[in-house]
């Protein structure tokens, strides 16, 4: 009698696990794959702000930026937007880029910096195509005077 009630009860919570799982769907985290993991993140981050101390239409907009912090925050923000097992961590967009006189020269300059270093670094078209596309909406957010 004890085992029958207790093999209903595993029944009972095996049912519940898989309606669980069934209404939540896995989250599609293809992008994040294609762009190589946190790994590939990170590199790419690496070469994008090595690429924006060399261009000289935005490096002084970062003339405060703390290297260190900013390597993280955009890792973890491309990361997450992929669809990877991350949480951004840092401010809102409009936050950070308020008062820093960025104008849409400045931020179609760190996105062609972007594509440079994608196509350097030999990230799929597909991949560079959807990142852009994550990355697009954030632009009214970002380009303030
Ligand atoms: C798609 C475009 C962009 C994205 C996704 C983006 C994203 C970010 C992120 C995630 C941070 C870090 C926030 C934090 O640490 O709390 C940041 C900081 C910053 N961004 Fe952007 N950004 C973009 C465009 C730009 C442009 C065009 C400029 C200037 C030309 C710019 C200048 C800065 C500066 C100076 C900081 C550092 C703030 C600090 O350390 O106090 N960003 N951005």
């Amino acid at each position: 009698m004890k085992a029958i009630t207790r093999h209903g009860l595993w029944l009972g919570l095996t049912a519940a696990l898989l309606v669980g799982c069934a209404s939540q769907p896995a989250q599609d985290d293809s992008l994040y794959q294609d762009l190589g993991g946190m790994t590939g993140i990170e590199t790419l981050v690496d070469g994008l702000l090595f690429r924006i101390s060399e261009d000289s239409r935005i490096v002084d907009q970062f003339a405060d930026a703390d290297p260190g912090r900013l390597h993280r925050t955009l890792s973890e923000q491309i990361c997450e937007l992929a669809g990877g097992p991350c949480v951004y961590s840092g401010d809102d967009m409009v936050t950070v880029h308020t008062g820093r006189n960025i104008s849409e020269a400045s931020f179609n300059a760190l996105v062609e910096d972007l594509v440079e270093v994608m196509e350097y670094q030999h990230i799929p078209i597909r991949a560079q195509n959807r990142l852009l596309a994550l990355l697009a909406p954030m632009r009214g957010e970002i380009i303030r005077l």
